[in-house]
């Protein structure tokens, strides 16, 4: 039986060796079913148990036991161990250093003149106003005609307008005015409606003027609705938009499309009226025009004149955000220099 001592040795070298080689947690496991499995060299060395007698049998059968002690013990021990390691090297590989700066988001931001026209409409919803919007690109009929421009009148003149090339009747609106003509064709008194949006002229771009700016169009039809109603509507809305203490003057003004027109100023927000640069020494500062909606307008727009009557009137926005920000040129709205946007949050 010597052999089979010699078999244990030789099994245990061979097994040594291969443990030196096992360099993964996966190796060993390999390891462990090649030795220690049911098809392994230990359990054949246990099937030749039943060749011995009784006297050897207890004897070799605890020397394959030991054996098989042996290389489980040695299995667990240097599993245990490239666990370790393993562990260890994934661990520094997911290091994480928690007190590294974070990478800076850039945050959006409305523009200005969102911001103030979103502040306009607010405001006038809460005065009981509802929003309309009308076509950018619209008809000389909705632009002009339906407001009571005479066919003559300077405005609907190629300088002024920007007329579509393949359709002289299509133009890119001048004023939200035409937003008027549309409501009168969709609803029916009492209308209420204010209609912000964007207008085209074709005007020499320069500090002050701009072929492309904002306006706010209020529109107001019911019976009886007076002068009175105008200024009151006027007074409420300037003083929340600049503050309570808002002075505001009406000047007489023309417009085709109003009877009487006027134009509203209110008291420079920067100098309190003694005169300054951005008053241009007056005091004053021309906000919006306005008027009484024209009987023709309304005959335009099939409301009879002798039942009904209303006011209405319209502001520039990128004018009220240069006096409210102190902005000296028009053309800074649109040139996306963020130096200038990012100093509005
Ligand atoms: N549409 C006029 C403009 O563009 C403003 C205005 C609107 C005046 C309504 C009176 C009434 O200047």
């Amino acid at each position: 039986m010597a052999s089979l001592h010699e078999q244990i040795g030789e099994l245990r070298s061979h097994f040594l060796s291969d443990l030196k080689e096992a360099s993964h947690s996966k190796d060993l496991e390999n390891l462990k079913v090649k030795y220690l499995g049911k098809k392994g060299p230990i359990q054949a060395l246990m099937l030749e148990l039943k060749n011995c007698n009784s006297t050897e049998r207890p004897l070799f059968g605890k020397l394959i036991n030991d054996l098989k002690e042996e290389l489980l013990s040695h299995c667990d021990h240097s599993l245990a161990r490239l666990k370790q390691t393993e562990l260890n090297d994934r661990l520094k590989e997911e290091w994480l250093d928690a007190t590294l700066p974070g990478r800076a988001s850039h945050k959006g931001r409305l523009h200005p003149i969102t911001q103030v026209l979103n502040r306009v409409v607010d405001i006038l919803i809460g005065m009981g106003f509802s929003v309309q919007l009308g076509p950018d690109v619209d008809t000389d009929y909705y632009n002009f005609e339906g407001l009571n421009f005479a066919a003559d009148h300077p405005a609907r003149d190629m300088q002024d307008t920007f007329y579509l090339a393949e359709q002289e009747s299509l133009l890119l609106r001048t004023h939200t005015s035409n937003v008027q003509v549309h409501a009168m064709e969709n609803l029916a008194p009492p209308i209420r409606i204010i209609a912000p949006g964007r207008c085209f002229r074709n005007e020499d771009i320069s500090a002050r003027s701009h072929v492309f700016f904002h306006q706010v169009e209020g529109f107001y039809i019911d019976r009886n609705v007076t002068f009175a109603d105008l200024f009151a509507t006027m007074d409420e809305f300037l003083s929340k938009l600049l503050g309570e203490k808002v002075e505001t003057r009406y000047r007489p003004s023309y417009f085709p499309f109003v009877e009487p027109g006027l134009e509203v100023d209110v008291k420079c927000i920067s100098c309190k009226g003694s005169g300054c640069r951005i008053c241009k020494h007056t005091g004053w500062l021309e906000i919006l025009g306005a008027g009484m909606v024209h009987p023709n307008v309304l005959k335009k727009g099939n409301i009879d004149p002798e039942v009904y009557s209303g006011y209405a009137w319209g502001m520039g926005i990128e004018r009220l955000t240069m006096l409210l920000h102190d902005i000296k040129d028009i053309r800074l709205f649109t040139n996306n220099d963020l130096r200038f946007l990012e100093q509005f949050s």
